[in-house]
């Protein structure tokens, strides 16, 4: 009888057979499997872990404070945090192609983490040690699909760490390898984790850099942060969150449209709402909202976010259509 009790247990157990008295660092996303895997080889090892957290600045709003804030509360991790966020904005700088803004993202992801690894080699070094290990968020879903890519901003493979180069190799640690997602998210509840971190809905690796139909910009972000902070608001208040597998608001960027506010005539731009109803993502149906809440969002969106003076819903199902708009 397994209880998500003793999958911690056992898996605790493991981690410090493997690791010992050796040291590891663990990449977080702000995603649910990282944060977990972290938690776990935290409550294993303590401070033999280092955590590393990117800000590329194509987070939603809360999500750097969800990272820094809730989830070092709850796990006494230790954690270093990059603010890359000038960084990531002037290599997509002029890029609207939306493969290309994917492989600059995965690309600069890659880079800054191997910066931020080496920096810490260099600080365990001084002190006489090494980090020899690097904690992954693989689940048996993935392991199944043998390593089969999930996400440009994802480093994946089953022995070395792809995209790594050979003097920055570490030995895996993979705590949820056997483990499905609702099984995960057990065991982040287990672990004492916040619920909003545990039932996040998936976000994709390149974060709004996808979700901006144009160039990203950072005043683009900002806009569209906070429409996308407005729907999020209201579909939890709706209480819809477990009924939604996701909600895309998408800034149609390059496209403006005339509208009338108060006395003036408006010249701004539409976003797109994307709710979807799925499985396991290969397919998905639009979800039918109920027109309250598309009201309250809609309301909101173009009352409080300036430059944004039109709310359109996407009523397309994967098929045809993506889930993401990029
Ligand atoms: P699509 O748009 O292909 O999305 O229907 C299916 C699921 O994958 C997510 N997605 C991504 N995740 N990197 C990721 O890590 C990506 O480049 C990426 N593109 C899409 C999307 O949010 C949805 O859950």
């Amino acid at each position: 009888q397994w209880t998500t009790a003793s999958i911690v247990d056992e898996t605790v157990a493991a981690i410090r057979e493997q690791i010992g008295d050796r040291r590891a660092i663990c990449g977080l996303s702000g995603g649910v499997d990282s944060a977990v895997a972290a938690a776990l080889v935290h409550r294993a090892i303590g401070d033999q872990l280092t955590c590393v957290f990117v800000d590329h600045g194509l987070l939603r709003s809360g999500e750097r404070t969800q990272v820094e804030r809730d989830f070092v509360a709850a796990t006494g991790v230790r954690l270093v945090t990059i603010d890359a966020v000038d960084r990531f904005l002037g290599a997509l700088s002029g890029i609207t192609d939306p493969e290309e803004k994917r492989k600059i993202i995965g690309r600069e992801f890659i880079r800054v983490f191997e910066q931020a690894a080496r920096d810490l080699q260099a600080e365990a070094g001084a002190a006489g040690e090494q980090i020899d290990f690097l904690v992954q968020g693989t689940l048996y879903p993935d392991v199944v699909e043998s390593g089969g890519g999930t996400g440009a901003a994802n480093i994946k493979s089953h022995h070395n760490v792809g995209g790594l180069p050979d003097d920055l190799q570490f030995e895996l640690v993979e705590p949820l390898r056997a483990l499905f997602k609702d099984e995960v998210r057990r065991v982040g509840l287990e672990l004492g984790l916040p619920e909003t971190i545990v039932h996040r809905q998936p976000f994709p690796g390149p974060g709004l850099g996808i979700r901006i139909i144009g160039e990203v910009t950072a005043a683009r972000l900002a806009t569209l942060r906070a429409a996308d902070s407005i729907a999020r608001e209201e579909l939890t208040a709706a209480g819809l969150d477990r009924d939604i597998w996701q909600c895309p608001v998408v800034l149609l960027a390059d496209v403006r449209s005339v509208g009338v506010q108060g006395d003036g005539r408006t010249y701004g731009h539409p976003v797109v709402l994307r709710p979807v109803s799925s499985e396991d993502a290969m397919t998905a149906d639009w979800t039918r909202l109920p027109y309250d809440v598309l009201e309250r969002i809609s309301t909101r969106i173009t009352n409080e976010v300036a430059d944004v003076n039109r709310v359109t819903l996407d009523v397309t199902s994967k098929p045809p259509g993506t889930i993401e708009w990029e």
